[in-house]
């Protein structure tokens, strides 16, 4: 069975890819603890690319990288690429974004989920971006998810991530839609 490693040193993440990724019969694996990757890239993609190749060369194994945030549009793309480190936690970060946006009419918003697979010389196979477009709620709505969910409301549903359920998010959201993308390509390639 061929090995992907996962650019994260996050357990959750990789569960997370495997819910994607399970009907592959890749060996998902963590990355080695030790090893960072500086996320220096300018955008998503830059960054997801950054990682999956640099993760490659260091283990000699195929690899997988995402990496996504939340663009505000009456905050100009913020917090974007800073959506993880925008404040301390989860509570303050939803605060930020809600305090910025306080009076403004305009609560347009994206997640952005890039994705790229390098393979073991770090060359860039596939890769892809997935958007979900919604809006900015005023309040915190609903318990399940993580980070911005529940002040991200979608519309179509009348329910913000944090009510979607896990099978709802993956059909939706920006990294379900970037896996959905590249699901045939990686259904084609072979990982030798
Ligand atoms: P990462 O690319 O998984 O590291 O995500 C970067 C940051 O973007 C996270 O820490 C969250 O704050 C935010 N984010 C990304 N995806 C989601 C999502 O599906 N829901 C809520 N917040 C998200």
């Amino acid at each position: 069975m061929a090995t992907v490693v996962v650019a994260t040193g996050n357990p959750g993440k990789l569960d997370e890819l495997q819910a994607y990724l399970g009907d592959l019969g890749w060996h998902l694996q963590l990355k080695p603890g030790d090893l960072e990757i500086a996320e220096t890239g300018t955008t998503f993609l830059e960054n997801a690319r950054l990682k999956a190749s640099g993760v490659a060369q260091a283990t000699g194994h195929w690899a997988i990288a995402d990496d996504s945030g939340l663009q505000v549009d009456a905050l100009k793309g913020a917090p974007g690429l800073y959506s993880a480190r925008y404040a301390e936690n989860d509570g303050a970060r939803i605060a930020r974004v809600l305090s910025e946006l306080e009076g403004n009419v305009e609560r347009g918003a994206q997640f952005v989920c890039a994705l790229a697979l390098a393979r073991p010389d770090g060359t860039i196979a596939l890769e892809t971006q997935g958007i979900c477009r919604g809006e900015i709620l005023r309040a915190p709505r609903g318990q399940g998810g993580f980070g911005y969910d529940p002040i991200f409301y979608l519309p179509q549903l009348g329910q913000s991530f944090a009510e979607l359920s896990p099978e709802q998010k993956r059909i939706h959201s920006h990294r379900g839609r970037a896996f959905q993308q590249l699901l045939p390509a990686f259904q084609q390639i072979r990982l030798d």
